[in-house]
């Protein structure tokens, strides 16, 4: 296990009916900038509940509504901007992990002088932070416990994926019942979204971490044996509350202390939701099958390892290659027995934009740090995900 320091300064606030709890997490008589999506917050009453919240810590509500799925840098200017003229304090996301994402960046670009992009694309550093609190709606993506957030920029055709120590939330609310009005589409992907970050975490090169693999491995079948029940029955809170915690506890830092995960799943799929704008997690369900038997030739100690523990394989009589090949199966058709799309022309994307979305996932260079990846692997993985 290598050397590591673990840091995560967000405050969990878990539980049916938790989010009556949000004023007293606020700052009183402050200029709070609330920051949604769509609409679904309106459809499902949670904006009228946060509304009377914000009321009681008589806050100046200033609005940031229509954040996008995948969002748009072009949206986080204009809640930089809303910040600034409105002298905000504090800012609260309520939605999924775009909005979320999105407030992250509205907040690290609100205490800077310059262009967030150059703080998106690494060219400078992030100096500060307005504070920020999240109440999510959706269970996928864990922004609600990291620092971690994906912005695209339409102009250049990039997804970006960054982080600062300041974009960690001050608190996030995960109140079951406020994900029950979740579509089955969206709960599918969030489901997908979550097992993915664990698989990431789960591939890397470092020796001797068992209790890692276990974290892993218990967050993968706790979501796997849930999964078909909640899908049974979407507004089941228990099995609501169970998905909630574990898309949280995938990517809040604690399944990668000790060892970092490969990332290359997730670097290829930023590639192709740039160039076509397809649910993330949509991508993921088609991409990472391939990239798991691309990395077979890695090793296949942890391929097994999956297959036999999680995947529930019977390795008698099989060769290592064998068990693998079969844990991929099955864990592809789990995804598809889900619901969840397992080729790119289920999105319409053909032969001829692969060489582009390839360009762009490897515009810096090799990446991954289990399977290291150059341009004409990504091509290989992305045909044979056709
Ligand atoms: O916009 P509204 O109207 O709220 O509708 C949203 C949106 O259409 C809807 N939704 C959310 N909560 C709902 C609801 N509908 C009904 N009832 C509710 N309670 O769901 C749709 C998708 O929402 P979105 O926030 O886009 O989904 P998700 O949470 O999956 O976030 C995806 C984004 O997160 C990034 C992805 O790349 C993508 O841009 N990621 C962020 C990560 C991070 N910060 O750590 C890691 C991930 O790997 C991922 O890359
Ligand atoms: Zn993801």
């Amino acid at each position: 296990m290598d050397a590591f320091t673990f840091y995560n300064p967000t405050k969990l606030i878990y539980g049916i009916d938790q989010t009556n709890e949000l004023a007293t997490q606020l700052p009183k008589n402050e200029s709070i900038l609330l920051v949604y999506g769509g609409g679904s917050i309106k459809k499902n009453g949670l904006y009228d509940r946060v509304l009377s919240q914000l009321e009681q810590v008589n806050a100046e509500v200033i609005e940031l509504a229509g954040v996008e799925p995948n969002p748009r840098l072009t949206t986080v200017r204009k809640g930089i901007e809303l910040c600034k003229q409105h002298n905000v304090g504090f800012i609260l996301a309520v939605g999924g992990g775009s909005v979320i994402d999105a407030t992250k960046a509205i907040a690290v670009g609100a205490q800077y002088d310059g262009d967030i992009w150059d703080i998106i694309t690494k060219k400078e550093t992030a100096t500060g932070a307005l504070p920020f609190g999240t109440i999510l709606t959706l269970a996928a993506t864990g922004s609600e416990m990291n620092a971690g957030s994906v912005i695209t920029n339409w102009e250049t055709n990039q997804k970006v994926g960054w982080g600062s120590p300041f974009s960690y939330p001050t608190f996030s609310i995960l109140d079951p019942k406020n994900t029950v009005s979740v579509p089955q589409d969206q709960t599918v992907y969030g489901i997908v979204d979550m097992m993915s970050h664990v698989l990431e975490a789960y591939f890397h090169q470092v020796e001797n971490t068992p209790l890692q693999d276990r974290i892993c491995e218990s967050i993968l079948l706790t979501v796997m044996e849930t999964a078909p029940k909640l899908l049974d029955n979407l507004e089941n809170l228990e099995h609501r509350g169970t998905i909630l915690y574990s898309g949280t506890m995938a990517l809040n830092g604690i399944t990668q202390m000790g060892a970092r995960g490969d990332w290359g799943s997730h670097n290829i799929e930023h590639a192709v939701s740039a160039i076509s704008d397809i649910p993330h997690a949509g991508g993921l369900a088609i991409i990472f099958p391939h990239w798991l038997r691309n990395s077979m030739s890695v090793g296949l100690n942890r391929h097994v390892q999956l297959a036999t523990r999680v995947l529930q394989v019977n390795p008698e009589g099989k060769t290592d290659e064998q068990i693998a090949e079969e844990g991929i199966q099955k864990l592809s058709e789990f995804w598809s027995s889900l619901g969840a799309p397992n080729r790119l022309a289920d999105y319409d994307i053909d032969e001829s934009q692969i060489e582009r979305m390839s360009g762009i996932a490897a515009e810096n260079g090799q990446f991954g740090n289990y399977a290291v990846l150059q341009e004409k692997d990504v091509q290989r993985i992305l045909t044979a995900a056709l």
